[in-house]
């Protein structure tokens, strides 16, 4: 089976245990550093700057994965400095022209996917599947950490998930929110290749509990 991407959502850090985290990602070579941007409009929360995205990306060379929960996503875009490997996603239904977006990110070089919330159509993954590198789908309502799966998410997985198979290359399938290591078996047979990893799983506690958090998160999702 190839192996499970582990994103982890450095938002669910607290800031004086960073630097000890990164360590830890980079130890255990996780996929890409989750990265939840949020502007009190899209969402009722805020949350990590440009700054912060600078500061990380001035410390490891592990990509980073945007996820953005803004309105005009297409003016947040052009406020981090992204390196060639790292990942953008928005909620499509957050702007007018989101297929353009998603080519106004590739063309940074930067992988480009949509934010899939609950309630969102699908229709918008069927009309872009060409120019999709990735979907981040929402287990529960964005805004948030420590939110309990929505029931309906496995069998929109499912269905998400079979319609990227349709494209012509592969189209990565990461889902967000609530990832215990329960959930994330259901995810993984329901089409998952990767899972935002929060306080579901790895970053319940600090750094120094990485190692265990890790080793047994692994071996209860086998
Ligand atoms: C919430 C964010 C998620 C969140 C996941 O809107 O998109 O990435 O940090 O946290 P857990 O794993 O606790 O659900
Ligand atoms: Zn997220």
């Amino acid at each position: 089976m190839k192996k499970l991407g582990i994103y982890p959502s450095i938002m669910c850090c607290k800031p004086w245990d960073v630097k000890a985290f990164i360590e830890k990602f980079e130890e255990y070579d996780i996929t890409s550093i989750h990265f939840d941007v949020m502007d009190g409009h899209y969402v009722p929360n805020v949350m990590l700057g440009s700054a912060f995205f600078k500061d990380i990306a001035s410390i490891t060379k592990l990509p980073i994965d945007v996820h953005l929960m803004t309105l005009e996503p297409e003016k947040f875009v052009e406020y981090f400095p992204f390196r060639e490997n790292d990942y953008c996603c928005f909620h499509p239904e957050t702007t007018n022209q989101p297929y353009r977006l998603l080519q106004q990110i590739k063309s940074k070089g930067v992988k480009a996917g949509y934010a899939i919330s609950p309630a969102t159509s699908i229709e918008y993954i069927k009309n872009s599947l060409s120019v999709l590198d990735y979907v981040l789908v929402m287990s529960i309502n964005p805004g948030f950490a420590a939110q309990k799966m929505v029931p309906d998410h496995l069998p929109k997985l499912k269905e998400i998930s079979e319609l990227c198979a349709k494209a012509d290359h592969k189209i990565e399938i990461i889902v967000d929110g609530n990832t215990t290591a329960e959930n994330t078996k259901k995810m993984i047979e329901n089409g998952a290749d990767g899972v935002v990893a929060g306080t579901s799983s790895l970053l319940k506690y600090g750094p120094e509990t990485f190692d265990k958090y890790y080793h047994d998160y692994m071996e209860a999702i086998k």
